[in-house]
């Protein structure tokens, strides 16, 4: 459990790295600097060196491992049966999308968050239907609440089919609370709204913070909901192409189990069946507790520098995820201007705010071995000085 090591990731066809110009740090796109659990790493090994690739068929053991995983850390257990397996948690929300919905249907989320929400679900000709989150201020750090008077009025609407819940919640860094969960789920409920749950982030939580999957809340909840799930983001295997929709209700599974085969999003590769198998495992959790710890420490380095040399800026607290969120506006400038300044003078790279539909914020990943991380905060901060 290495991270402090640096691994050079240049020159390895690395999104976060490999297209921003040399010397540009990265600490955007949601991606770890660290190399994913060695058990992870030992089954994709293995599995490279039988040297034949063809066609994957996903085993019982694949089914039983997610469902094992999530009653053992996460107090809830799906049935084997409810599991469609698919390559990417975007290619899912756009069959729930799809399977949900008709062109002109509203799809609601809370922003800030996550862009592909808003690309899936315009790529279907629906409607973006935002209600915004509220932020509120407590002993001078602020945190993201959810409207439920705006989210109620808005889910009453009848063209509203669907509402796309980010939890835990990027960029705001919510880890949602159960009765919070439960008021939304209610919500939903009264006004035939199906609830999608994207749980992508659920095994990143700070200290003291416990993630609660939307299904778990209640067995009417269970039986109305879809979870997105995946251990791409926890074990940083994002490009091996595996995650899971989990639907309790035959009928809503059969839907989106037809927009899944007719997208053509029904087949996953090896490594991404085995690595799933390695990284939910005892050995896998073991690891992801020293990855969550030093997150956190990463996170209590920023919170350290932005009360000293950047008290304009307020700092959301960060409950969940990797990605830090912090208000911008004292510059007074479009995000994705604060982003190119960075990049042109400190030479480093953050994700602005309006791609997850608020100005003025940026989203910082602190997902990276603190030698990077002191460099790259240390630009940031000289950056943001700079245009203040
Ligand atoms: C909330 C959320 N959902 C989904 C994804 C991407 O999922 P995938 O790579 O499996 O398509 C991300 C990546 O950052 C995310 O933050």
């Amino acid at each position: 459990m290495d991270f402090e090591k640096i691994v050079p990731r240049r020159g390895t066809n690395c999104v976060k790295w490999d297209t921003l110009p040399e010397g540009v740090l990265p600490m955007w796109v949601a991606d770890m600097d660290f190399e994913t659990a060695p058990c992870v790493q030992e089954a994709v090994r293995k599995r490279a060196a039988h040297g034949v690739f063809g066609y994957t068929a996903v085993p019982d053991s694949y089914y039983k491992s997610v469902c094992d995983w999530f009653a053992l850390r996460h107090g809830w257990r799906p049935d084997p049966s409810w599991i469609i397996y698919c390559p990417g948690i975007v290619p899912a929300i756009s069959a729930c999308v799809s399977a949900f919905t008709e062109p002109g249907d509203n799809v609601l989320i809370m922003s800030p968050v996550y862009n592909c929400f808003f690309s899936s679900i315009r790529n279907y000709r629906c409607n973006v239907q935002d209600v915004p989150l509220l932020s509120v201020m407590q002993d001078g750090v602020p945190h993201y609440e959810i409207d439920f008077d705006s989210l109620e009025r808005a889910a009453a609407d009848p063209r509203t089919k669907l509402m796309l819940i980010c939890s835990p919640h990027n960029p705001a860094g919510r880890v949602w609370r159960r009765d919070e969960l439960e008021r939304v789920g209610r919500i939903c409920l009264e006004h035939g709204v199906v609830p999608v749950s994207d749980e992508i982030h659920c095994e990143f939580t700070m200290p003291g913070v416990e993630f609660v999957p939307f299904a778990s809340v209640c067995p009417e909840f269970e039986a109305a909901c879809v979870t997105l799930n995946s251990p791409s983001k926890a074990f940083n295997i994002a490009g091996l192409q595996i995650s899971n929709i989990i639907i309790a209700s035959q009928e809503l599974r059969t839907k989106v189990d037809k927009a899944v085969n007719v997208n053509e999003i029904c087949d996953v590769n090896p490594f991404g069946v085995v690595a799933l198998q390695a990284a939910y495992t005892d050995e896998g959790y073991e690891w992801l507790k020293a990855l969550n710890a030093r997150i956190a420490a990463n996170y209590r380095h920023l919170q350290e520098l932005v009360s000293e040399h950047l008290p304009e800026f307020p700092l959301y607290e960060l409950q969940g995820t990797y990605l830090a969120w912090l208000d911008c506006r004292a510059v007074g400038l479009p995000s994705s201007e604060i982003e190119k300044s960075l990049v042109e003078e400190e030479k480093v790279r953050i994700n602005c705010g309006s791609m997850y539909g608020t100005e003025g914020f940026v989203r910082i990943n602190l997902a990276c071995p603190p030698a990077l991380l002191e460099d790259g905060l240390g630009r940031i901060v000289k950056g943001l000085r700079r245009l203040l």
